[in-house]
Order: C-alpha cells, then sequence, then structure tokens
C-alpha cells in the first residue's frame, strides 16, 4: 500500500522502554514501514522514567530489530524517527514538555496534527494519563486523537467500568482502541468470510445442525516472569474474558448486515446479551479450574506454586474449561465447550465445530459426525471430517479428512496480529478492538465464576502435572453428556 495521508501520525508510547514496546510494538511498526504502511511523516515519542538520551532510546529500538529482514541503514533511518521523553506519568509539568516536542515533531514530519497515544504501561497509569492528555491539552484539534489500550482493561466489571468513565473523559468511544491481539490474527480475521461466504456453512450454523462448539487456547508455557500480575489475574482473567470470549463471539454471532465496524459491533453487542451470567450452582456443574503441578521432570518445569514470586500458597488457576450457553434462536440448547491453560502438551488454538450425527443413518454401521476444525495457531487452516464409503465391496461409511493449511511463505508475506492492529489505528478502522459493550457483559460473566471461586478455595491445587492437557475435571465437564474434546494433544507425560 502506498503511504497516503491516513499514515501520517505522531505516536506517543507511554511505557517505551518496557517489555511490550520492545517486544511487540518497535518490531510491528518497523515492519510497517518496512512495507511502506509508514514512510516518512511520522514520529514517535517514547517516554518512561528511566533518563534515556534519544541516541540510547535509538540504540534499544535497534537491538529489538536484529532479527528481523531489512538492511542496517533502513533499520537506522527508521529509528531517527523515535524521539524519548523522560517523563513521570503522575507528574502534570511533565506533559507540558510531551506537549511541546509533540508540537514541534507535528512540524518537522509534517504529521498534519494526527495523534496517537499508546498505553504500554501498568494499567493503574490508564487513567492518569488520559486524564492528563486532555488536561495539559496533548489532544490535537486538526487532526485525529486516538488512544490505544492494552489488556487487561480491568480486573473486573466496576474496575473496568471506573477506568472506561474515566478515559471516556478526555476520548469518545470511537477514538478508543482496546487491543485484544487474538482479534488480529489470520484465522480469526478469517471466521466472518468462512462463515458467510458458504451457504454449505452458513446454513447449517445453528443449533439444528451443530451438536457443540469447542474453542481451546493452549499455552505451552508456564506463567514466566509474570508472576507479579498473574498472581492478582489467573487464567480466567487473563484469558477468557477477552480472547475466549472475543473467538467465542465471532464462531457464533449472527450475520451482519454489512462488513463493518458498527455492524459487527452491533451483532457481538446482541451476542453477548444472550449471555447471561451464571448463578453458584450453574458455576459449579459448568466450569473447572486447574493449576500445575511439576512435571515428571521437576527441575525442568517447576510446580506453578514453586515459580518466582508466587505464593507457596497460591490459589491461582492456571487452567480454566467450561461450558457456555448462549441463550438466543440461534444456539440455545448448544453447549460451547471452552478450554484455556499453561503448561498444556504445545502452544495451540483451534475450535472444533461439532456436527451432529446424521438423522438418516441407511448404512449399517453408524456413520461419525462431521467435525470442521479451524486452526488459529500455530498452523492456520481448516479441516473438515466427513463420510465417504470404504474403499472395497462394501457400502459401510469412513470418515476422511479435507484439510487446507495456508503455507508457511504465504504467512511470512502477511501482516501479523500486531503489525494489522497498529495499522487499523493508524487508518481508523476499530473493527477488530473491544467495544465497551463487549467488556461489559463479559466482565459481568466471569464475575459471576470469580466470585464463586474466590468463596470457595480450591482444595486440589495443583491438579495437572505440566505437560498434560489439564486436570481430569475438564474431560469430566464432557463426559458427563457423553462428549469429549476433540482435540487431544498427546501428553508429554502422565497425568
Ligand atoms: N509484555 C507483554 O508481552 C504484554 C502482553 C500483553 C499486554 N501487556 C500489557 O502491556 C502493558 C505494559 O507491559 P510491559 O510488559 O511492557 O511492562 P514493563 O516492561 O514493566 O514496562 C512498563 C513501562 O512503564 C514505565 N513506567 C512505570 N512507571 C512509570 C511512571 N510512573 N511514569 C512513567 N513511566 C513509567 C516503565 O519505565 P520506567 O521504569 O523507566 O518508568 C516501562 O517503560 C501492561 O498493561 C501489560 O499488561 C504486555
Amino acid at each position: 500500500m502506498e503511504n497516503n495521508s491516513e499514515n501520517q501520525a505522531l505516536i506517543y508510547i507511554f511505557g517505551g522502554s518496557g517489555d511490550l514496546a520492545h517486544r511487540k510494538l518497535y518490531p510491528a511498526l518497523f515492519n510497517l514501514y518496512r512495507k511502506d504502511h509508514i514512510k516518512h511523516n511520522f514520529a514517535v515519542i517514547g517516554t518512561a522514567r528511566r533518563d534515556w538520551s534519544d541516541d540510547y532510546y535509538r540504540d534499544t529500538i535497534l537491538k529489538s530489530l536484529t532479527e528481523l529482514p531489512g538492511s542496517y541503514n533502513q533499520k537506522i533511518a527508521f529509528t531517527k524517527h523515535f524521539y524519548y521523553q523522560s517523563h513521570d506519568v503522575t507528574d502534570s509539568n511533565h506533559y507540558v514538555t510531551l506537549r511541546q516536542l509533540g508540537d514541534e515533531l507535528d512540524q518537522k514530519y509534517h504529521t498534519q496534527g494526527n495523534r496517537v497515544f499508546y498505553m504500554a504501561m501498568a494499567p493503574k497509569f490508564f487513567a492518569t494519563i488520559a486524564d492528563h492528555i486532555k488536561s495539559e491539552d496533548l489532544l490535537s484539534d486538526q487532526g485525529f486523537n486516538r488512544l490505544v489500550i492494552e489488556k487487561p482493561f480491568g480486573r473486573d466489571y466496576e474496575s473496568a467500568k471506573n477506568l472506561n468513565d474515566a478515559i471516556s473523559k478526555a476520548f469518545k468511544e470511537e477514538q478508543i482502541y482496546r487491543i485484544d491481539h487474538y482479534l488480529g490474527k489470520e484465522m480469526v480475521l478469517g471466521l466472518l468470510p468462512m462463515r458467510f461466504t458458504n451457504p454449505m456453512f452458513e446454513q447449517v450454523w445453528n443449533k439444528q445442525f451443530i451438536d457443540n462448539i469447542q474453542i481451546t487456547l493452549f499455552e505451552a508455557l508456564g506463567v514466566e516472569d509474570r508472576a507479579g500480575y498473574y498472581e492478582t489475574a489467573g487464567a480466567l482473567r487473563d484469558m477468557v474474558q477477552n480472547h475466549v470470549m472475543q473467538i467465542l463471539a465471532l464462531t457464533t454471532l449472527e450475520r451482519p448486515d454489512a462488513l463493518n465496524a458498527a455492524d459487527i459491533r452491533d451483532k457481538k453487542r446482541l451476542l453477548f446479551q444472550a449471555l447471561k451470567p451464571y448463578t453458584p450452582e450453574q458455576v459449579d456443574a459448568k466450569f473447572v479450574r486447574g493449576q500445575y503441578g511439576a512435571s515428571d521432570i521437576p527441575e525442568h518445569e517447576p510446580a506453578y506454586r514453586q515459580e518466582n514470586n508466587v505464593d507457596p500458597k497460591s490459589p491461582i488457576e492456571t487452567f480454566v474449561a467450561g461450558e457456555i450457553d448462549i441463550d438466543n434462536d440461534q444456539w440455545s440448547g448448544v453447549p460451547i465447550y471452552i478450554r484455556t491453560g499453561k503448561r498444556t502438551p504445545e502452544k495451540r488454538t483451534r475450535i472444533d465445530i461439532v456436527f451432529k450425527p446424521s438423522a438418516n443413518q441407511i448404512f449399517d454401521q453408524p456413520a461419525a459426525a462431521n467435525i470442521l476444525t479451524i486452526d488459529v495457531e500455530p498452523s492456520e487452516g481448516v479441516t473438515l471430517q466427513y463420510n465417504g464409503k470404504k474403499v472395497g465391496q462394501t457400502t459401510t461409511p469412513e470418515s476422511y479428512l479435507m484439510s487446507y493449511h495456508h503455507s508457511k511463505e504465504m504467512l511470512n508475506e502477511v501482516l501479523d496480529a500486531y503489525e494489522r492492529l497498529i495499522l487499523d489505528v493508524l487508518v481508523g478502522d476499530n473493527t477488530n478492538f473491544s467495544h465497551w459493550h463487549e467488556l461489559e457483559a463479559t466482565w459481568q460473566f466471569v464475575d459471576a465464576i470469580r466470585q464463586r471461586w474466590d468463596s470457595q478455595a480450591p482444595t486440589d491445587f495443583p491438579n495437572y502435572k505440566s505437560g498434560t492437557a489439564g486436570p481430569q475435571a475438564a474431560d469430566e465437564l464432557l463426559a458427563k453428556t457423553g462428549r469429549h474434546w476433540i482435540y487431544q494433544p498427546t501428553d508429554n507425560t502422565k497425568r
């Protein structure tokens, strides 16, 4: 894409010296630069407390680009667009310096008064920053003003609402881009085109034909160095409220009238309205949690409670499985099973759509159910299990697989999730960001589970070994209705 006026902007990165900025944002911005989505008319002001010079800051950025394609000279030219301003976000005076530097760079780089404010730091600062952006006049009155905000957006409905109220004093809903990076993944973006351009799927995407849906988001890694945050969050807040719910919504929402942010968000809102928070009894019946213990080789994979900065008696869950019911015409009675966990056998995100078996069983042996599997990561593609005839002198049905996966070469050419989402911010497309209505509903749903769990300390933690697919209770959740998880990773170790 050629550079155009939409992609001219001054970007403030609050938390410019941090991990997210260096691991995700600078590489993503560089790839956008390499692919000409941003070129001459952009500048970035990185801010944080530590006392760095522009040159030192640019060196740190250069290091974060080491693995990326592109020449050294191109990388140097890119880093020249970056400026560092030492700044404590709680100090009002510093915003005056930020504003002056912004005005100067706006002139120098012809950014047309377009401003992006990227909050890449601890959420406790988001409200303070938004407040100061408004009171210290950092908002531009010529171009656009857009706020990008990372997860977690609150830790329950109440804190999310307080945060939303605070940022809403400075930014309108359409100026707020709440990042959920799963919404930038190729196969998640492909859900609506797949569902709504294939009558063979669209016609049967409902309770008449679908028996159940299974959504799995597995991570092979443990808590790593994020224990400080994770101990206050757990898998329910960290993964279910946002990523799992967003994938669930795109898998089950009604056909939007058009493929634009307003229509898609409207259908998501309707979908989430059909999600009724569970009673404590429903939570007990429909949700289970787990925490990883050591693997069979403990020195390789310690138990969660033995990780750095984790309470040795921590009640925090690292695994959640549950059944979510959608109370509307399309889905009532169809269980949507979800599961997410750390230290599972492999990193994998996939959706399995399990169809009801054919009602017309005229063959000597029953045919298997059709299953449509959407692989989101690490492989990206679709597999359909369907029935044909077993080869030979027989009419016995047999299952076959039809599969399409994008090639690595093809995927190397496309933007990754952060690149796409940052580009969306620059061009002003908020389709793939979470609207406040979605957070409202998903937090209320998750809060009911959290409250029930907080009222009952888990007595069986740890209840799954590192390298396994979660606790036995996750399998029992489906087994009680005669179902099972379609995706069964090979356990690295015995449970
Ligand atoms: N890291 C990830 O992969 C990841 C993934 C998803 C979401 N997130 C979210 O992204 C945000 C940032 O995470 P992170 O991992 O990058 O954290 P981090 O490495 O701890 O970075 C925090 C940044 O905030 C700055 N900072 C702290 N207090 C400040 C203050 N009072 N005034 C100005 N700057 C201050 C720090 O620099 P100084 O110490 O120099 O001030 C640093 O640049 C969090 O909301 C996190 O939940 C991170």
